[in-house]
């Protein structure tokens, strides 16, 4: 937990692009960080950069309430974001300010030691899956890497956005627990 701790209080002084410029609050993570699965998004919205937590606004509300559907609320996964800083208007983050980012993913991901790892949206799983993925094709398939199972699902915004993506994401989230379940999680 202290290496948590010193994780965190070293992200926060983070200024390794210019993102940190314009955030309220640096959005480090929530959940579990005891939990064998783990979930990603892209980065911070207005409500995350205002309260320092992710996946707090609408799309974190869809996003919660599909995922109690399966049984899963924040003491079961560790959340956290590509980035940590609000891009400005909610663009996607560029790559420069993804890959400057990653240096604490990674070690979110080195001291959680995920068995799954569930990338929301595309920007999490180029970056975690394949930089090609293309997520309308490939959205529910797993892959193996180094131990770890790596899925991804649509972005509860787009799921906000478009409601006709849900029934398919329904099916990638049972698909989900069927890997909870094999994996003993
Ligand atoms: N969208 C994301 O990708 N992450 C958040 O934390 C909130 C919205």
């Amino acid at each position: 937990m202290e290496s948590w701790q010193k994780l965190q209080a070293a992200c926060e002084q983070c200024r390794s692009c210019s993102l940190w410029e314009g955030r309220t609050h640096l959005v480090f993570g929530d959940g579990n960080p005891e939990a064998k699965l783990m979930l990603v998004g892209e980065g911070p919205g207005e409500q995350e950069d205002l309260q320092g937590i992710p996946f707090v606004g609408p799309a974190g509300k869809l996003l919660d309430q599909m995922l109690e559907i399966i049984d899963l609320t924040r003491r079961d996964y560790y959340i956290a974001n590509i980035v940590k800083c609000r891009p400005p208007r909610n663009r996607d983050p560029l790559a420069e300010e993804q890959e400057a980012c990653m240096v604490w993913l990674r070690q979110q991901i080195a001291l959680a030691e995920p068995k799954i790892i569930l990338c929301l949206g595309r920007i999490a799983a180029q970056r975690l899956i394949d930089p090609d993925y293309r997520i309308s094709r490939e959205h529910g398939q797993w892959v193996q890497r180094e131990g770890v199972w790596l899925s991804a699902i649509y972005h509860p915004s787009a799921l906000l956005r478009d409601v006709g993506k849900r029934p398919e994401t329904f099916d990638d989230l049972l698909s989900l627990r069927d890997k909870c379940r094999e994996l003993k999680l």
